[in-house]
């Protein structure tokens, strides 16, 4: 069923588009702005998908966007579907899963995530090095299709080497640009590398679930990127997964922690954070 329902969603998108794009990209909360940068886009509502559930949070577009960044052909999820929001995994991995179809090769996945390492201030980026999946359940849990991949798939190396030293030094090149310009120079610190912790919410979590993530190994915590993360690479698809740092977990700053603040934050770095996606994506696009 699940091969199926990608199949005829693959098929649909490709009756929508010439392009043939290589690389995916998946937008989290707050971070939709990118998909007005991309140029001649094809938009796609989740409901004329096959098959596509509709996304219901607030900051999530609900749609497909097929176009051109820098001149290389993408496709692009703005709005993801949430375990919180009573989808089942298979909803939540199918659009990754279409793009495995259609001939993705490499998925750029991104998120905003609250902080469990104080080294790691709101408004800066993580590059996911390794997760966490905290969600008390694995998205490939019941019958295996080996059409998408094996039935115990190797975790070793899920997000991909060669795309996060990409990342890290075209993060690192953007933040000593804009300090040489003086536009932000406390920015030494945009970019840090860690652990991704996902849960699934839709709580925030509570100061002594923060204290443990945080001796578990995490750096960040969120709710969404691990079950994608996870189907791409049963296809074997290379993953790149991108925090935006939106707030320091519970307990850490004696704030409260609200969906506004984890918006506006992503609102505040869209701009860097466009850049860094603009220059990944050509850097592999271009077959760097
Ligand atoms: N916890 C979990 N998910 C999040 C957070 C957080 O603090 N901030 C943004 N997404």
């Amino acid at each position: 069923m699940a091969y199926e329902s990608a199949a005829k969603a693959a098929a649909f998108i490709r009756s929508r588009t010439e392009l043939e794009p290589r690389t995916a990209l998946v937008l989290g909360s707050g971070l939709g702005a990118f998909a007005d940068s991309v140029a001649q886009a094809v938009r796609i509502p989740y409901e004329e998908i096959p098959g596509f559930a509709r996304s219901t949070v607030e900051g999530h577009a609900g749609r497909l966007l097929i176009g051109k960044v820098d001149g290389v052909p993408v496709i692009i999820q703005q709005g993801r579907f949430h375990f919180y929001e009573g989808y089942d995994m298979e909803q939540v991995m199918l659009p990754v899963r279409t793009f495995g179809l259609i001939g993705v090769e490499r998925l750029i996945l991104t998120n905003a995530a609250g902080s469990v390492n104080s080294d790691m201030r709101p408004g800066s980026l993580m590059i996911i090095s390794d997760h966490l999946n905290c969600m008390a359940v694995n998205p490939l849990r019941g019958p295996n299709d080996e059409r998408f991949g094996p039935r115990f798939p190797d975790m070793t190396n899920v997000y991909d080497d060669e795309m996060q030293e990409a990342a890290l030094a075209a993060a690192n090149a953007i933040s000593n640009e804009r300090a040489a310009a003086g536009a932000d120079s406390e920015r030494s610190d945009l970019v840090h590398r860690g652990i991704y912790c996902a849960l699934s919410g839709p709580t925030y979590e509570t100061p002594a679930e923060v204290r443990m993530y945080r001796q578990l190994g995490a750096d960040a915590v969120g709710m969404s990127t691990v079950p994608e993360a996870i189907a791409a690479r049963h296809m074997g698809l290379k993953v790149l997964g991108i925090s935006c740092i939106t707030n320091l977990a519970a307990g850490m700053s004696g704030e409260a922690i609200d969906h506004e603040e984890v918006m506006e934050t992503g609102a505040r770095v869209a701009d860097v954070f466009g850049e860094l996606l603009r220059r990944v994506i050509s850097k592999f696009g271009s077959g760097g």
